[in-house]
């Protein structure tokens, strides 16, 4: 392991107000979201929109690193050109989803456990032969009545330390993801509560596998009422609680945290994101990121509808989001910004 590289990456990875572009969703989640703009479910529409989305001119302006599927990372354009290439040659790093996807968590009703450890060593051995320099797992964390359980926490923030520390060993530096879900009607404190309970139990794992802090990036949840909670936040209360708790939880010798939207507006996601660097960016150990997929993607892939007229269009909605974010990593996003879509 070359530990001086991978703290070089997760630097890079979160230096000059960029972020990262999630484009990893597996192919069923892919289909999904295409059946409901009526896109075809086919290979050939998700490598279309991945070559859309990788030759949008400029993204390199505000996205330091993308993460790919593992159909996604041996495709290529249309010319022939590997869109690994075409992503390095932008100047963006290219990463991996390497978790096999959340499975139900034996004993456990209404909650999950991510997978993929198995033949992982050797998975990360070819995905850095193809150029990825960084790798994702995502561990997910449902809130209902007497959930999440300890036994749910610990088994997910184990297999992501596990996870973590073969991505060092490879030369790759691991997104730790754990996502406290937006599902159901819990209060900003009990998602605060969780959150927290949560990162302690992580970094108490990573500690343990000997993980390197300095060469990961943590990609949390933002702190929110559940979808249902009759009590929504403000953006002020939801910068205010996101940030006391990562203090709470986050050793300062991470370099980044880039959060995910999880199901937020696009805008909501990048007003958030902006209230928690315009109050607190001065005074933080880490960087405050994105690494949104939705909240980056959706208004490009809704203009697209799978049209090869939409391409240029759409190109223009992904560049505007990615400005939108780097202005809100900033401190800088307001609604001007918002509405100046040239
Ligand atoms: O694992 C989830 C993605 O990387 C982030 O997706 O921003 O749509 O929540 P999202």
């Amino acid at each position: 392991m070359n530990s001086q590289q991978i703290i070089n990456t997760a630097k890079m990875l979160v230096s000059n107000d960029k972020g990262l572009l999630a484009m990893d969703e597996s192919n069923p989640t892919c289909n999904k979201r295409f059946t409901k703009l009526g896109i075809p479910q086919t290979e050939e529409a998700r490598r279309s929109y991945r070559e859309l989305i990788v030759t949008a001119p400029g993204l390199g302006e505000f996205i330091s690193g993308a993460i790919l599927y593992d159909e996604t990372i041996r495709q290529f354009k249309k010319d022939g050109t590997m869109f690994v290439k075409v992503i390095t040659d932008a100047g963006i790093i290219p990463g991996i989803k390497v978790d096999t996807g959340a499975k139900d968590l034996a004993g456990h009703p209404g909650e999950k456990i991510t997978e993929g450890l198995d033949g992982l060593r050797d998975r990360l051995k070819e995905y850095y032969q193809m150029g990825a320099r960084f790798a994702k797992w995502r561990a997910v964390i449902a809130v209902g009545d007497c959930i999440p359980s300890q036994s749910c926490i610990e088994a997910n923030a184990h297999a992501l330390a596990r996870y973590a520390s073969l991505c060092q060993e490879a030369g790759l530096v691991p997104i730790v993801e754990p996502e406290v879900l937006m599902d159901g009607g819990h209060t900003l404190e009990q998602c605060s509560e969780i959150t927290e309970k949560v990162l302690r139990t992580v970094f108490n794992q990573l500690y343990t596998q000997r993980v390197i802090l300095e060469g990961i990036i943590l990609k949390p949840n933002m702190v929110l009422p559940g979808l249902t909670c009759s009590k929504q936040a403000t953006v002020d209360e939801v910068a205010d609680a996101t940030v006391k708790c990562l203090l709470r939880a986050v050793p300062a010798s991470v370099p980044g945290i880039a959060f995910l939207s999880g199901g937020q507006t696009p805008e909501l996601a990048s007003v958030r994101l902006n209230a928690m660097n315009v109050k607190f960016r001065s005074r933080l150990p880490w960087e405050m990121a994105f690494s949104f997929a939705r909240a980056i993607q959706q208004p490009a892939l809704e203009i697209w509808q799978g049209e090869e007229s939409n391409v240029l269009e759409a190109q223009k909605a992904l560049y505007h989001r990615a400005m939108c974010n780097r202005s809100a990593r900033r401190g800088e996003y307001n609604s001007l910004i918002e509405r100046n879509k040239t």
